[in-house]
């Protein structure tokens, strides 16, 4: 157990709390149906500042001349082990996490009024979640019916989440390492699906090799529902059916990623289902693939958010005036957003704890103020060209739809593209060949 890049964590953020006090919950079971549970998933924020995997918890950090930091969370107890395993406790996960206190969960309700009274601030998620939102609302009034004796409650309450998105924003060594093990696992996936692929298999069955490889490997599953979507399907953006069989002859695009330690990788690949591009898919993709060129040769320290947007843009901007599909200049395609109805999504995210990650992209209003790249930062870079049937476009264009996706860490000298699946032309159909 590393709870060092926690406590640092926990540390940084006391550090800008001033005498406030943060309050952070994990996220709740949540049931699916009838006794059975939907698979358990911590809170990114809370898990992002201690590491501790289990539900009913909730960190309590108490900044000022003398910081505190506490978990509460579950009791040991036996019987509840015996049905649904191991529970740390507050004294052993005290000792684990490395907080300088825990206590039982059942406790906090009576000792927040203590740990808030008298304090300037407490910071908390509002709005996120009802019962936290209460949970505040009841531990500031019954500090509030001490005011006679001269306890006061605290006057602001400030969002936790604005402090916690800027450090998530950049990655520190610890994340970085979990995020490289995801892009991997994932890369291996991705290879494997491209492998295992032959024309009259069902979407699902590709679903399944992804599946297969993530667990094998020791991901923790997928870290969102995956997109397996053959032919005419890549059109849909977030098709996640995966239930139809795959023509011979058409494409398919798989959206998926793995999630390790919390950290989600987030690939998507495009290939032929018999393993041979045609020309006409060929053409298509090549200029997505050159637009993601261009878009990971933009993001460096320095370039704004925006820049690798648009440098992709211009590429398939110009890829769609050689497909004769628009007319006249690029600059004057890409001011029109003629190429809407082909490429209708961004170029990336922030990639980390969230496959959409926290952390602004503006730091104001203007059309320019885009958040500018640091050494740390992780996104993706993923172009597409979408050609629905029936849209206004050539026939032999009819159902292609491609997107490229990597993983990508800013660095001081650049940036490295750290997800690894086969990527060119080439590489797939060399990947793809059962002979
Ligand atoms: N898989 C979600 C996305 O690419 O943004
Ligand atoms: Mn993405
Ligand atoms: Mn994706």
């Amino acid at each position: 157990m590393t709870q060092q890049p926690y406590a640092q964590r926990r540390q940084q953020l006391l550090e800008r709390l001033g005498d406030g006090v943060a309050v952070l919950a994990t996220a709740p079971e949540r049931l699916r149906n009838r006794d059975s549970h939907y698979p358990y998933r911590f809170d990114s924020y809370f898990w992002y500042l201690s590491g501790f995997p289990e539900p009913d918890a909730v960190i309590v950090l108490v900044g000022g001349r003398e910081p505190r930091s506490l978990l509460f969370c579950r009791e040991k107890n036996e019987e509840r082990e015996t049905w649904d395993g191991f529970r740390y406790g507050p004294e052993a996960a005290a000792k684990a996490f490395g907080f300088s206190e825990a206590h039982s969960i059942a406790s906090l309700e009576q000792q927040l009024p203590e740990l808030l009274a008298n304090r300037g601030a407490v910071w908390h998620s509002l709005g996120h979640d009802a019962a936290a939102d209460q949970r505040i609302a009841n531990a500031l009034n019954t500090i509030r019916q001490q005011s006679r004796s001269g306890t006061r409650a605290p006057g602001e309450i400030r969002d936790l989440r604005g402090v916690l998105d800027e450090m998530r924003l950049v990655k520190d060594e610890h994340e970085i390492a979990s995020m490289r093990r995801a892009a991997d696992i994932a890369s291996a996936g991705h290879s494997g699906a491209m492998r295992a692929c032959r024309p009259g298999m069902a979407e699902y069955e590709l679903e399944a090799e992804l599946g297969y490889e993530f667990r094998r490997r020791g991901a923790d599953g997928h870290a969102y529902t995956p997109i397996v979507a053959g032919g005419a399907n890549a059109c849909i953006l977030h098709y996640v059916e995966n239930n139809k069989l795959l023509g011979g002859h058409s494409l398919v695009l798989i959206d998926a990623g793995c999630e390790v330690a919390g950290y989600a990788s987030d690939i998507t690949r495009t290939f032929p289902v018999n393993g041979r591009f045609s020309a006409e898919q060929r053409e298509v993709y090549e200029i997505v693939l050159a637009a993601q060129d261009a878009a990971i040769a933009a993001v460096r320290p320095g370039a704004s958010f925006a820049d690798y947007h648009h440098a992709a843009l211009r590429v398939l901007v110009q890829g769609l005036i050689d497909l004769k599909l628009i007319s006249g200049s690029v600059d004057g395609a890409v001011d029109s957003e003629a190429y809407k109805p082909w490429y209708m999504h961004r170029t990336g995210h922030w990639l980390g704890l969230d496959v959409h990650d926290a952390g602004e992209y503006k730091t104001g209003t203007g059309d320019d103020d885009w958040v500018r790249l640091r050494p740390g930062m992780t996104l993706t870079v993923e172009p597409g060209l979408y050609f629905r049937p029936g849209g206004d476009v050539p026939g032999h264009l009819h159902g292609i739809g491609v997107r490229i996706e990597d993983d990508v860490l800013v660095t001081a000298a650049g940036c490295t593209v750290y997800t690894n699946a086969p990527k060119t032309v080439a590489e797939i159909e060399e990947v793809m060949r059962h002979d």
